[in-house]
């Protein structure tokens, strides 16, 4: 189940048909099918109704050319006194049409609840599985895939149900009704060219299908590189302009359309093959069937109705088998599809709660990062032997060269990562022996790159808060500097940001993110360049506010201009991993060293120029 799978049936459902590859692969089949079993044990009494409502419409349908054959025999007939024969078998007849809908229409009507519920809990399950899943899980996985991979395997869930159950296991169960008839009523020869041609048909369409594997993925293959190409251009829109790259991007995808169109005709042409194939068997079969019963007819050994039965039996199974090729491969692939979405279930959180973890107990909030060694990859260290101490209620800023691991050490003091070695504490509290829950409840951070909901901007705020009234999420607006911004707009609060907040400006962004965090009221904050987009002098009365709500809480600042951080109780300079240097702003000038040569270096910048905070930025 690797990539290539994945990436045709998301094109296979972009356009439409039914396609896909059946991967012969039948213990993962088994294995998604023993997994569905529970939740629909929980319905046990509505599968065995709809079941029983199944075998009542296969009974109808098959005595469907009995009443046929009667009424024929009885218009064949010369007497003319049996004239009320046929009216009974007409009715019948009626009736007999008329039930195979009607139980169909029952047994759907019971069974959808067991589909659908099923459905739903592994959805929840599944979302839920998807949030409790570690940071670096999504950050390597792409979201809109993920997101396909649900609905395929919910998808699958549904298709499984009404085929399996409700197309394969009927219609095998009508080829054995029919062929008992045949043989307890008629020649045993009937019986067995019906079992034969049944065989035949099957075995054929199961080995062209599994045959045509190659070419339909082929097929899809190129589908998704169409697609993939075609979203990927349009999502970079302002970068095709920007370099004048229509025609390159038109020529792309001309190539990618090309290959598709071949792979489209190779498919059709096996397709071709498939279902000729099939009529073959179906024309040699019926046409043998119907000699044998003319014969019989000829020789007197049957009547005329029985001919217009068998004939009407050999039509009631070729429709269903029509089907079968399709309904097969598309039973493979909801297997895989569902199999792989369970996979997902599978996989594990490298971020979890110990069994005997505990709740985080602030009280004030002492932080200790004590010689705190990390990598992302192995092959890459990017924290060496990190110490510092955040005191309860002080602010502790870290400053240094991008790259350097500052964003790093928020992520882990927020437990998105697990230290390699040495320790972070809170209160003496390790935070691999709390609960996540506790932990992340007590830190508000306002992120390097804030990401918004596609939502109003009150949404938005209220989401740090969701039980917040409204007068808090002002008053949390007017600490970020925000209100005056929301006034300005036409639709106030009720303003909608656009996909991942792409419709405000960056210094909005971040002061939307400020207001959220200022709403969730955390012991411990951690801003990380939260305000970098903003000019000097909005930036200086947004710090001025903080720093009065900041009063009581544990701060953390990550900053590249240090003008912002002067006033912290202690600056640690950060480099390649490594603290360097760390003290307050006075001692760490009076020191000389690293930080000092930064900060002459920003004061130069700022008196030679009219934007200095831009500047001291870059
Ligand atoms: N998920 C990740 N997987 C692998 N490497 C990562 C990952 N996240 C960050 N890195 C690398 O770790 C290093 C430190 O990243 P970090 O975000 O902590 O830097 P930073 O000091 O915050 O820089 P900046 O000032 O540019 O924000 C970088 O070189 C970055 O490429
Ligand atoms: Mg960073």
């Amino acid at each position: 189940m690797g990539p290539p799978l994945f990436a045709f049936v998301y094109t296979s459902e972009m356009r439409g048909h039914g396609d896909s590859t059946t991967e012969t692969n039948w213990s993962g089949d088994w294995t998604a099918i023993k997994s569905l079993i529970p939740y629909f044990m929980e319905f046990r009494g509505r599968v065995v109704l709809a079941l029983v409502f199944l075998l009542l419409a296969k009974l109808a349908n098959v005595m469907i050319p009995f009443a046929m054959k009667h009424i024929v025999d009885a218009l064949d007939s010369n007497q003319s006194q049996i004239i009320a024969v046929p009216v009974a078998f007409l009715v019948l007849y009626g009736v007999l049409r008329l039930g195979t809908i009607l139980f169909g229409e029952i047994r759907d009507t019971i069974f959808g609840r067991v589909t659908e519920r099923a459905m739903h809990s592994i959805g929840l399950k599944l979302f839920k599985h998807l949030h409790a899943l570690d940071l670096d899980f999504h950050l390597s996985r792409r979201t809109g895939g993920m997101a396909r991979d649900i609905e395929r395997g919910t998808n699958g869930i549904n298709f499984l149900m009404r085929f399996m159950l409700f197309n394969i296991v009927p219609t095998l169960l009508e080829i054995t009704l029919i062929a008992v008839i045949l043989f307890v009523n008629y020649s045993p020869w009937y019986a067995l060219i019906i079992v034969v041609a049944v065989v035949l048909y099957i075995a054929y369409s199961v080995v062209l299908t599994e045959r045509r594997t190659s070419i339909v993925r082929q097929m899809n293959k190129m589908d998704n590189q169409t697609n993939t190409r075609a979203i990927d251009s349009l999502l970079n829109f302002e970068t095709v302009k920007y370099f004048g790259n229509e025609n390159y991007e038109a020529e792309q995808y001309d190539q990618n359309l090309t290959g598709w169109e071949q792979a489209r005709a190779r498919n059709r042409l096996s397709m071709a093959a498939l279902n000729s194939g099939q009529a073959l068997v179906i024309a040699a079969s019926i046409t043998a069937i119907m000699t044998m019963a003319a014969y019989d007819v000829s020789n007197g050994k049957m009547t005329l109705g029985d001919l217009v039965l068998v004939n009407a039996y050999m039509m009631q199974l070729f429709i269903p088998l029509n089907f079968l090729g399709f309904v097969y491969r598309e039973i493979k692939k909801s297997l895989a599809d569902i199999e792989h979405m369970f996979s997902l279930l599978g996989k594990q959180s490298s971020i979890k709660d110990k069994e005997e973890a505990g709740e985080l107990i602030l009280n004030g909030g002492d932080i200790r990062f004590d010689k705190v060694s990390f990598y992302y990859k192995e092959d890459r260290q990017i924290l060496k032997q990190v110490s510092f101490d955040i005191p309860a209620g002080k602010k502790v800023a870290v400053v240094g060269p991008s790259g350097a691991g500052k964003s790093t050490l928020a992520r882990l003091l927020f437990r998105f990562y697990d230290v390699d070695s040495g320790s972070i504490t809170i209160n003496n509290q390790d935070v691999r022996d709390l609960t996540q829950q506790s932990l992340r409840a007590a830190i508000g951070v306002v992120p390097q790159d804030t990401v918004l909901f596609n939502n109003t901007i009150y949404y938005n705020i209220a989401y740090g808060r969701p039980d917040a009234s409204r007068e808090d999420i002002e008053q949390a607006t007017r600490l970020a500097h925000l209100d005056q911004f929301i006034t300005q707009l036409p639709q106030g609060y009720e303003t909608l940001v656009g996909e991942r907040g792409l419709k405000v400006s960056g210094g909005e962004k971040q002061r939307i993110a400020i207001a959220r965090m200022l709403l969730k009221n955390p012991g411990i904050m951690v801003f990380d360049e939260a305000t970098s987009s903003l000019d000097s002098n909005s930036e200086q009365a947004i710090l001025e506010a903080l720093r009065e709500v900041a009063e009581s809480n544990t701060t953390l600042v990550i900053a590249h201009r240090l003008s912002t951080v002067v006033d912290a109780d202690n600056i640690v300079v950060l480099d390649k991993g490594c603290v360097v240097e760390q003290g307050s702003h006075a001692s760490l000038l009076k020191q000389d060293g690293v930080y000092a040569g930064l900060w002459e270096m920003q004061k130069r910048e700022a008196t030679q120029t009219d934007a200095p905070a831009i500047l001291a930025d870059a």
